[in-house]
């Protein structure tokens, strides 16, 4: 028998049981993937907790991002031999021992990208490649990045500078040096935000990546920059009002990530774990995220 976490009720992280579970079989372009790790993600627990359920149905499985290897391979597979290390995203089906995955969805792990890194990259990685181009950055913007330690956040912020912008990031003051080595300039979140973002700039902000939501929307607007150059991945609920965009991890494809996981692998960009939990302390891995001051990922490591 296999492990997996499930939830047949919502709430909090005391919703969330290990039980026993029949190993899948693959059916025909499907992969069977033994899963060593799953990272953690905060439409996890927005959607344990019920507040939009992303096409789950009680009982329901918990997780999209995972790395692991190859187990079996269904009829008509080719590309993926047993073993191989792998790793993408099947949501709500992610924290167990064993997931079922169509061929294509799933990517092969490059030499240098950690177990860990893999098991955290698929939608943050995709969400900061999708917002990145949204905003379009064009070399000399002025881009301001809020919650710029987290998974999307440092990650977009990396990707936004390799494209030729300065970046302007907030953050709480333990992440302030953390955001200095990845380039970016660090600036708190909180009271007089505006007027200390101003002053931390080279120049004039010319487009904002939000990640946190609505108090960083409304500073980059009082910022003075377009709307149109303003994305939120947190707050959509003034999108339509303000002309804001709300692109997200949606709008890229699994297929977008070998390039990023190519730099993460190579060192030219860092993307941090925070901190891993044996599956068997889900519950406690899932407090700590909901604690909100990540720098990097959380991830579960199933052994
Ligand atoms: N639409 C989409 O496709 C999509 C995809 C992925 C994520 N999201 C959403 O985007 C948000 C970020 O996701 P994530 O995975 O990057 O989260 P995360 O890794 O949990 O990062 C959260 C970050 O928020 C920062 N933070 C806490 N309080 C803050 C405040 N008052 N102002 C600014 N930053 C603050 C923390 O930084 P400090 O430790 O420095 O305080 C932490 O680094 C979540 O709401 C998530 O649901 C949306």
């Amino acid at each position: 028998m296999a492990r997996r976490v499930i939830y047949a009720e919502h709430g909090g992280p005391e919703v969330l049981t290990l039980v026993e579970a029949e190993i899948p079989e693959p059916g025909p372009g499907r992969v069977r993937v033994r899963v060593q790790a799953a990272g953690l993600n905060p439409v996890d627990w927005k959607t344990f907790r019920g507040g939009g359920m992303y096409g789950a149905t009680l009982p329901s499985g918990v997780g999209n991002d995972f790395a692991g290897v190859v187990d079996a391979l269904g009829a008509g597979v080719t590309g993926f031999e047993p073993g191989d290390a792998v790793y993408g995203g099947a949501r709500h089906q992610a924290e167990a021992d064993y997931l079922v995955i169509d061929a294509e969805k799933l990517l092969h792990r490059p030499a240098g990208l950690s177990l860990e890194q893999a098991a955290g990259l698929d939608i943050v990685g995709r969400t900061a490649i999708a917002s990145v181009r949204a905003i379009e950055v064009v070399p000399g913007d002025v881009v301001l990045v809020s919650a710029a330690a987290g998974g999307v956040g440092g990650l977009a912020s990396q990707l936004a500078i390799r494209a030729g912008a300065t970046v302007v990031g907030t953050a709480s003051a333990a992440n302030h040096d953390y955001l200095r080595s990845l380039g970016v300039i660090p600036v708190a979140y909180g009271d007089d935000l505006v007027e200390r973002l101003r002053d931390a700039a080279p120049g004039p902000f010319t487009a904002a990546l939000d990640n946190h939501g609505r108090h960083s929307i409304d500073s980059a607007l009082a910022l003075g920059i377009e709307p149109r150059r303003v994305n939120t991945i947190a707050d959509r609920s003034v999108v339509a009002e303000y002309g804001i965009s709300d692109v997200g991890g949606g709008a890229a494809s699994i297929h977008d990530l070998p390039e990023l996981a190519q730099l993460i692998a190579s060192g030219e960009i860092q993307f941090p774990i925070d901190s891993t939990y044996p599956l068997e302390q889900v519950r406690e891995a899932y407090e700590h995220l909901m604690a909100g001051h990540l720098r990097g990922k959380v991830v579960l490591t199933l052994g």
